[in-house]
């Protein structure tokens, strides 16, 4: 896609496995609000992700793979390749990508995390600050490494934490933050 300015969207594929709230999210940013990505491609280990009407509503291409199939990541990088991708966000994503995957995308791979890296890697991190008494919690944009929720952050987005706050009201906030983080970080990278 060729904005007016003559400026090329950077072609970028969206790997999801739930919601898809921030696939939304962004794709919208990148089709109305000057985001320099366009989403292409979305990529699912999961058939039945709600996330997945997007590309229907959206009209942007999907593809479901079985990542404990042995071929999946040849078949994947092959997809990747024909669609010309250069950015890979992830947005919920509940697999692990191999070191060898991560390689050949190096420093090209995103991911948005629901709480303050290097704090509660990998899952449940709304009970375990809550759990912490943690005064601050927030959302973590990073480059994506060969360990989990280990690369370099790009961007981070802190919230206060009130005393009646529980997993699903923390949660909620910090997807509003999300909404606008990913996007902040985005610009960021390519100094948009
Ligand atoms: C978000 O909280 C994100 O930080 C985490 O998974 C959730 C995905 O939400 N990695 P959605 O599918 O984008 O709505």
């Amino acid at each position: 896609m060729v904005l007016s300015t003559g400026f090329k969207k950077i072609k970028t594929a969206v790997f999801l496995s739930g919601k898809g709230t921030n696939l939304k999210n962004l794709i919208i940013h990148s089709k109305f609000k000057n985001l320099p990505i366009s989403i292409d491609l979305i990529i699912s280990d999961n058939l039945k992700a709600y996330g997945l009407k997007y590309a229907k509503i959206f009209q942007i291409q999907k593809k479901i793979f079985n990542f404990k199939k042995k071929n999946y990541e040849k078949n994947l990088l092959n997809e990747l390749k024909k669609n010309e991708i250069k950015l890979i966000c992830l947005a919920g994503f509940m697999k692990i990508l191999s070191k060898g995957f991560i390689q050949n995308f190096k420093g090209k791979i995103i991911n948005i995390h629901p709480s303050l890296l290097p704090k509660y890697k990998g899952l449940n991190t709304h009970q375990r600050a809550l759990k912490n008494n943690d005064q601050y919690s927030g959302c973590t944009v990073h480059y994506v490494n060969s360990k989990l929720d280990s690369g370099k952050i790009i961007l981070q987005k802190k919230i206060k934490v009130y005393k009646n706050d529980t997993p699903k009201s923390l949660a909620s906030k910090i997807l509003v933050q999300e909404h606008k983080l990913y996007p902040a970080a985005i610009k960021k990278i390519f100094k948009h």
